[in-house]
């Protein structure tokens, strides 16, 4: 058994903006079922939610340089995993978790900093593992702590480190006279350190300090070494490539489930679809779409609105699909300029593409479960988890081959195409379309996918024997 520490800045069911949060709250309790000793640190969030936590530990002294910001600690558990949360209100008690209106916080690069030294905190007074996990660049400085500014303290002594990239897109990049206010001196702004073209980058840190790194499928582990998907990273990336391995993102099964879920309008499973239909109509409704569009193919999209997620292509190919016999429905939030694009299709388009800009955990459950197909066109894909949900609710995915995309999808369970353009995705809508009129081989398709298994029974294995290498 080994003890494994954690550090990441969203979990499920406490707060969540992406995958990383689904990850973070699954694959700490897949680690308990196998035997290993888990926990979690994560910032107490105004949004969190965490009623019936106890505070553990109060006015724990984190120092960044000469800064001292005192925090409690707040313990939730949640499957039998501790989650330690650090209370700070100054720096997590406000509106928004990365963001508000305005763009980034500005002090984002103290607030994660002072998450990353408060897991140091937790492991001097209250858990202390064999290995510090931490998640993408918001816990990147931990590992940068123990080798520089801990380097001595016997506490940490023989801790070993895990850095996950959950999405390279997303480095942690601030200027460089924001170091001191991290508590760090400038041997660490090198190029074999933190210095990234004249800034300061703090998952570039995560990447040359810890021990071993892992990003979330295979595919991508490979592609980030690229200079397509390095995001700049990449010569450093094939530097560590020993010790950079792509581990596939499980998931958590007892939440996405048509037989189990509770968010949707039937119960169905493989041996008996017949409950689908009547989560599909649901769906339409919810989106106030005529009944009689349950005769033709529905698309769903479930997304966080940014770049990476290929909607360009959408707009590229926008007339031609609205020419065509099929519904869309789109559910998602972010970068204004594809909210606006959504907003416009959908005005452009009534009855056929509808949109909610939300973030609504019920309604994502409904278009898993209501839609005929899922698209996903991303630009680049870490891992994506909706399409592996789709999988189970027997809604087709049609994807880019990015990615985990590429690696959790093929011919017998969806619909992927290569090149990033229009031409190509509508090239691979129509082929769907097309497969959904011959309703035998369309359900043959529904049931390959629903009868695969993406639990994070392999994936935690892998994680389990990762640490025990790094362990010896
Ligand atoms: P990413 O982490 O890049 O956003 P993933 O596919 O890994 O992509 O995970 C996204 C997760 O966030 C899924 O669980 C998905 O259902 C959820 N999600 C994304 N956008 C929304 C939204 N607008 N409403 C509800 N859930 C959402
Ligand atoms: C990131 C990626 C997504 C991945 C998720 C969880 O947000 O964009 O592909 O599934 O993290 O690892």
């Amino acid at each position: 058994m080994a003890k494994i520490l954690m550090v990441a800045s969203e979990a499920t069911p406490f707060i969540k903006t992406g995958g990383l949060a689904d990850v973070a709250g699954s694959l700490p309790a897949a680690l308990k079922e196998r035997g290993e000793d888990v926990a979690v640190v994560l910032p107490r969030y105004r949004e969190a939610r965490i009623d019936g936590a106890r505070r553990v530990a109060e006015n724990i002294a984190v120092w960044l340089g000469q800064a001292k910001y005192s925090v409690d600690v707040q313990l939730a558990v949640e499957r039998g995993v501790p989650y330690y949360f650090i209370d700070c209100p100054a720096l997590y008690d406000r509106e928004g978790i990365y963001v508000n209106g305005d763009g980034d916080f500005p002090d984002n690069h103290i607030r994660f900093a002072v998450l990353a030294k408060a897991a140091f905190g937790i492991i001097r007074y209250v858990y202390r593992p064999d290995i510090l996990h931490c998640h993408d660049w918001q816990a990147s400085l931990a590992p940068v702590y123990l080798k520089t500014a801990l380097a001595g303290d016997p506490t940490f002594m023989g801790i070993r480190t895990v850095l996950t990239i959950h999405n390279l897109g997303y480095q942690g990049i601030f200027p460089p006279a924001m170091l001191p206010q991290i508590g760090l001196d400038t041997g660490v702004f090198t190029i074999g350190g933190l210095e990234f073209f004249g800034n300061l980058n703090l998952l570039k840190g995560g990447i040359v300090y810890s021990d071993a790194i892992t990003t979330v499928s295979k595919g991508y582990a490979c592609e980030i070494q690229t200079e397509e998907y390095g995001f700049g990273l990449d010569g450093l990336l094939r530097d560590r490539s020993t010790a950079l391995t792509g581990i596939l993102n499980g998931v958590d099964y007892s939440l996405w489930n048509p037989e189990t879920d509770n968010y949707i309008a039937a119960h169905y499973s493989v041996d008996d679809l017949s409950g689908k239909s009547a989560c599909k109509l649901d769906l339409l409704r919810k989106f106030g779409l005529p009944d009689e569009a349950a005769e033709r193919p529905l698309i769903g999209i479930v997304s966080r609105f940014a770049g990476q997620k290929g909607f360009d292509l959408i707009e590229e190919i926008a007339s031609d699909l609205a020419s065509e016999d099929v519904t869309i429905v789109a559910l998602g939030t972010g970068e204004m300029r594809y909210e606006d694009l959504f907003r416009r299709l959908a005005a452009s388009h009534p009855g056929k593409i509808a949109v909610r800009i939300a973030y609504d955990n019920p309604l994502a459950h409904k278009i898993e479960a209501g839609a005929d197909m899922f698209l996903m066109p991303s630009l680049y894909e870490p891992c994506g988890l909706n399409q592996i949900y789709s999988l189970r609710y027997g809604t087709v995915p049609v994807v880019r081959a990015t990615g985990g995309l590429d690696d959790t999808i093929d011919e017998g369970t969806g619909f992927k195409f290569k090149e990033y353009s229009g031409a190509a995705l509508l090239a691979t809508l129509r082929d769907a379309l097309a497969a959904w009129q011959n309703r035998e081989r369309w359900k043959e398709l529904m049931r390959n996918g629903m009868r695969k298994d993406f639990s994070w029974n392999a994936s935690a294995g892998e994680y389990a024997a990762l640490y025990h290498r790094l362990l010896g």
